[in-house]
Formats: structure tokens, sequence, C-alpha cells
């Protein structure tokens, strides 16, 4: 009899739990993971198919997952990169719906004859997510650029089809095709 509690509490113990916050965690890291990896098309598992995300300029709202895939895969193109995401809040509205506010920082870098070269980006995703029947997924985004060192007036080349004022810090040129 003791030995049989002994193991039953052994196996609570053992056994692992996801809460809520770690699935919606797990989503908004799998972002970072999809982006640096290049593997676009995992951007399923991350955003609902009607997403609207507005990651400001240059690429500014994005609407539905294949613009989504397709306009981060070409901007992100000549570069590899890194994202971190740090900093934090997570607020249920309901069972099924919650507001997250997440740092993150992006490193970028220069491949080919760039290689060396860096830009780096800090900002903030405010997302919204919904939890749906294969788990929880952002169907709204609104990336915020929170530092600008770039003074406000410079117009900096972004790639060679549009211009682009600067949150970015590094040389641009990474960004150019090569
Ligand atoms: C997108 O975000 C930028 C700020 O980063 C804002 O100026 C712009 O108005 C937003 N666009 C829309 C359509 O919400």
């Amino acid at each position: 009899m003791l030995l049989f509690s002994t193991l039953a509490l052994a196996l609570i113990h053992r056994a692992i739990t996801t809460s809520e916050y770690d699935s919606i965690r797990s989503t908004l890291s799998r972002y970072a993971l999809a982006i640096d990896l290049k593997d676009f098309d995992s951007l399923d598992s991350v955003f609902t198919k009607d997403i609207v995300a507005n990651y400001s300029e240059p690429l500014n709202v994005l609407t539905g997952i294949e613009e989504v895939k397709t306009s981060l895969e070409a901007s992100l193109a000549p570069v590899t990169s890194v994202h971190s995401i740090t900093t934090q809040l997570i607020d249920f509205h309901d069972d099924d719906t919650v507001s997250s506010l997440t740092y993150y920082t992006a490193a970028q870098f220069g491949t080919g004859s760039l290689e060396g070269e860096l830009v780096s980006a800090w900002g903030r995703y405010e997302d919204e997510l919904v939890r749906t029947l294969v788990g929880w997924r952002i169907s709204k985004r609104q990336l915020v650029y929170m530092v600008s060192t770039a003074p406000l007036d410079s117009i900096i080349r972004f790639s060679s089809s549009f211009l682009f004022k600067g949150p970015l810090i590094g040389n641009l040129d990474i960004f150019l095709p090569q």
C-alpha cells in the first residue's frame, strides 16, 4: 500500500503540465524560430489565416498569412537573423482571447561581401491572440520600433525599390539585393 502511494506521488510529480501561458509563449517563440530558420511556411503555426499585422515602415500593414510569409521572406532574403524576445506581459480578456506585449531585439547579419556587417533593431510586438482548435494563434500584430537614433529627417536607402526612415541601427546596405 505504501509502495503504491509512493509510486502514485512520483507519477504525479512527473506529470508535466502546460499552462495556457506556456502555450501562448510557445506560439510567440515559434515566430522567432520561423524567421531565423527561414522556415516561413511554419508561420501557419504562429498566425491565423486572416492575420492583420502592421510591421510599420517599410513593410507597413500585411493582411493574411500568405502576404505575411512572402513579405517577410522577401525583405529578409539578403540577411540572416537572430530574433530574441524578452520582457513580456500577457493579459487574458476571456478564455479564448489574450493581448500580449513582448519586447524583441533583432540582430540581422550581412551575407556575401557584407559578411560581418550588422543591423540591430529594438522594438515590441503588441499582439492579440485567439485560441483555435490547433492552439493559440496571433490574429493581430502591431510592431512598434522603440529605439530610433537616426535623425528624423534622414532618409536611408532600404532597398533599391523604396526609401526608408530608419529606426534600424547599423549598415543598412546588408538589405540590398547582391
Ligand atoms: C502602423 O503603425 C505605425 C506606427 O508604427 C502607425 O504610424 C500607422 O498609423 C499604423 N498603420 C495603421 C493602418 O494602423
